[in-house]
């Protein structure tokens, strides 16, 4: 059992392999107090560190400064109004109107293994794998339960947090703000880590110091969002990628957030994390209970990389259900950046024939086929192919592209509602908006109530008729534009502030219901891009489009922003045409199939018109998928070298488990004259090991003389030792041209 229990000392003690967690109840009144977390710690009798905060003003013995107690106790989860002026992890209302909380301990429980979280994504871990600390607190004021759940993983550093609220009372409570994660850490000078962006520029990693006052990220998006990602992490000064102690916060949610370091005082900083307040407002009911979503904390002293290997393998084995998580997917193409809404049966057959020919297996057929959506300004709604650019609709198109051997995917965008549709025209009363004002549109399109049954109910529907009409293996579902003017017809007037929350629960309904009723389908989701990435989705789907910016380079700094917290196995990434759609840039054939490597690869391209030279080369391309995919799934991602950071070259490594093989993905990303091979120091190897050592050839290109190596031995050759390789490294030769890469593959050899 990974938690302990004193009851001398009333404190509570997480194991995980390296980290340690403690909680104290303290005081007659059973204030519940954070004393410790980070390094694994021997000692359970270490709640001085808390009582410290509280010594002088201990309630019980100085009544006339309960305020200071307050305002100096690292409260486990403060409330709000009672003196504790730092950030409050839960506010709520009364039927009174009044707003003070604070909550007391009265009883816990401690049991193997992990519960879920009705109706919403959650890790999950057998008896043998996790076990839950639940602490039932009391607001007895207020008639209110709250029960702080926290599992501890035994065979990683993770630590997930929920909380469930429930009325004892008669009368109705209203939750302002109910956070899923608050901890009081000592600040030693923390240096904030977040992901930020815009649409096609997802993820970019964005670090500061912390300084004082309160450091506060979000989205009311109505989703997780292209600009803010439901992820910090603070880490000591100086920490990089191997080096130093770093907490990862994230928040298992697909809606609008909030996440904030508070740094007050006393040097000590609060973390929070959870829904976001602004528009939020929950009415429950007496005898009701409030679940909140899970978030995750993750504990590293190894830098930055120990803590992203970390929710690698949480994601990979106790969030991603899909049975594709550990399977080939099939390489697929599809046809968006190849013909956007300009396409038909006979154009689809086209590329799916080339594509065939050139080992690909699967054709997504993407936005436009369906009603009289020619563009993006129509037909959202209409869920029934166009005959006229399909003639014989889905079940012969389908059936064509089996006849080739290839599997067949679909796109839809089944929240959406387009003013321009037949759905719009029958229930103009469906797309969300608030009574008197017309709502804002964007790209043209509104978004349903999903929050009302029978809207729910027609659109599950829609996406039901579509994938039993006919053989469809894939759905990418996408979300194309945020929430604005929210308002439900459904609810009453007291209860508008939950409609946020009720959307996001409405679309895990659905995307429950349709992993249920369609188990063997792969399931892709999106959001113009990557606004909805984020481990919410990733319960439902074990792979979520990464960003529409396809280009090679620009895709360096998305990929490891994303993979500073997510596996490559989640991450769609996709071969496109040059010049590239979104920023104009050539970039060679090979590099784009090696930055594609390290996510889902595939093709978003007209097969059937890119240069004859590139076409050739997608047989081997695909190869190297199939003889590297597992180790890409499975293994450890490593940093080797941060383009983001040098704004020369990137270069990152995934390891088998087992130390095995490795595979080194290099990108020069600039040229330089008159410059030396780069030293690569590689990473996690086994260091007694033997590697065999083989790089891919280059793509062939012009090489003037001057610039030719003169016959060094290539590193194919070498035979290393791991120990060798991480501590002198090896050699990327210089390469003649921007944008050029090269993969090393390295195999342990039985000696
Ligand atoms: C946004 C997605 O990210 C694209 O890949 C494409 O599916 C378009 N939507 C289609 O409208």
């Amino acid at each position: 059992m990974s938690i302990v229990y004193s009851k001398k000392d009333r404190i509570w003690k997480l194991d995980t392999p390296h980290s340690s967690y403690l909680m104290a109840a303290v005081d007659e009144e059973g204030f519940l107090g954070h004393v410790y977390y980070g390094n694994k710690v021997d000692d359970l009798g270490i709640d001085y560190l808390t009582r410290a905060y509280a010594h002088p003003f201990v309630p019980s013995e100085n009544a006339r400064e309960r305020c200071s107690f307050m305002d100096l106790f690292p409260a486990e989860y403060p409330g709000f109004g009672l003196g504790d002026y730092r950030t409050p992890a839960f506010c709520v209302r009364t039927a009174s109107g009044s707003r003070g909380c604070g909550l007391f301990y009265r009883s816990h429980k401690i049991y193997a293994g992990k519960p879920g979280i009705p109706g919403m994504p959650a890790t999950f871990a057998g008896e043998d794998e996790a076990d839950t600390l639940e602490i039932l607190c009391e607001d007895p004021e207020n008639r209110l339960e709250v029960t702080l759940y926290y599992t501890a993983f035994r065979n990683m550093d993770v630590i997930t947090r929920s909380v469930s609220f429930r009325n004892k009372g008669n009368e109705m409570i209203t939750l302002e703000k109910v956070m899923s994660l608050s901890v009081d850490l000592e600040d030693p000078g923390y240096e904030t880590i977040g992901l930020f962006g815009s649409w096609a520029r997802e993820r970019h990693i964005c670090r500061n110091p912390l300084g004082m006052g309160s450091y506060r990220i979000g989205s009311f998006r109505g989703e997780s969002s292209h600009q803010e990602h439901p992820f910090l992490a603070l880490c000591t000064k100086g920490a990089d990628s191997d080096h130093g102690q770093v907490y990862g916060f994230h928040f298992l949610y697909s809606g609008n957030f909030v996440a904030e370091a508070h740094r007050s005082q006393f040097e000590s900083v609060r973390v929070t994390m959870g829904i976001s307040p602004e528009g939020f407002s929950w009415g429950l009911m007496p005898g009701e209970t409030f679940s909140l979503p899970e978030a995750a904390m993750v504990y590293s002293s190894e830098g930055i990389g120990g803590m992203s290997r970390t929710f690698h393998r949480l994601y990979r084995k106790h969030l991603i259900r899909s049975p594709y998580r550990d399977t080939p997917r099939p390489v697929l193409i599809n046809n968006w950046e190849a013909t956007y809404f300009d396409f038909n049966t006979e154009k689809l057959i086209d590329i799916a024939r080339e594509a065939a020919a050139s080992g690909i297996e699967m054709l997504v057929m993407d936005d436009g086929w369906f009603g009289a959506r020619s563009y993006d300004d129509k037909a959202l709604g209409d869920w029934i192919a166009n005959e006229e650019k399909l003639p014989g609709g889905l079940p012969v198109l389908s059936e064509r592209i089996h006849e080739l051997g290839l599997k067949f995917g679909i796109w839809m965008e089944p929240e959406m509602i387009s003013p321009d549709s037949d759905l719009y025209r029958a229930h103009p009363d469906w797309a969300i908006a608030i009574p008197g004002r017309t709502p804002a549109m964007s790209r043209c399109q509104y978004v349903l109530d999903i929050t009302r049954r029978e809207v729910l109910e027609y659109v599950y529907g829609c996406v039901r008729n579509v994938l039993s009409s006919t053989r469809i293996e894939y759905l990418k579902w996408d979300m194309n534009r945020q929430l604005t003017d929210v308002f439900s017809l459904g609810l009453t007037a007291e209860h508008q502030g939950e409609f946020y929350h009720r959307y996001v629960l409405a679309v895990y309904e659905l995307q429950e219901r349709l992993v249920t009723d369609f188990p063997d389908l792969l399931l892709e989701n999106c959001s113009g891009g990557g606004a909805r990435f984020d481990p919410g989705m990733l319960y439902y789907s074990p792979q979520i489009w990464c960003s529409d910016d396809t280009d090679a380079i620009e895709r360096l700094s998305i990929q490891e922003g994303t993979a500073m917290v997510y596996p490559l196995s989640c991450m769609g990434a996709h071969v496109s045409d040059c010049p590239n759609h979104a920023v104009g840039r050539n970039t060679p054939f090979q590099t784009r199939g090696h930055v594609a490597l390290a996510g889902t690869f595939g093709y978003e391209l007209d097969i059937t018109r890119i240069p004859q030279e590139d076409r050739r080369r997608i047989p081997d391309q695909i190869a190297l998928y199939h003889s590297f995919g597992d180790l890409i799934r499975r293994g450890d991602y490593y940093r080797v070298a941060n383009y983001s950071e040098n704004g020369l070259y990137d270069c990152w490594a995934v390891i088998a488990e087992d130390k095995s093989e490795a595979l080194v993905t290099y990108v020069q990303v600039l040229g330089q004259p008159n410059y030396k091979a780069r030293l690569l120091i590689l990473k996690g190897l086994d260091p007694d090991g033997i590697y065999e050592i083989s790089a891919t050839s280059e793509e062939d290109h012009f090489e003037p003389v001057m610039v030719r190596s003169g016959g060094r031995k290539e590193p194919e050759a070498l035979r290393l030792s791991g120990r060798t390789l991480m501590n002198a490294g090896i050699l990327a030769d210089r390469m003649w041209g921007d944008f050029r890469s090269k993969l090393y593959h390295l195999k342990r050899v039985e000696l």
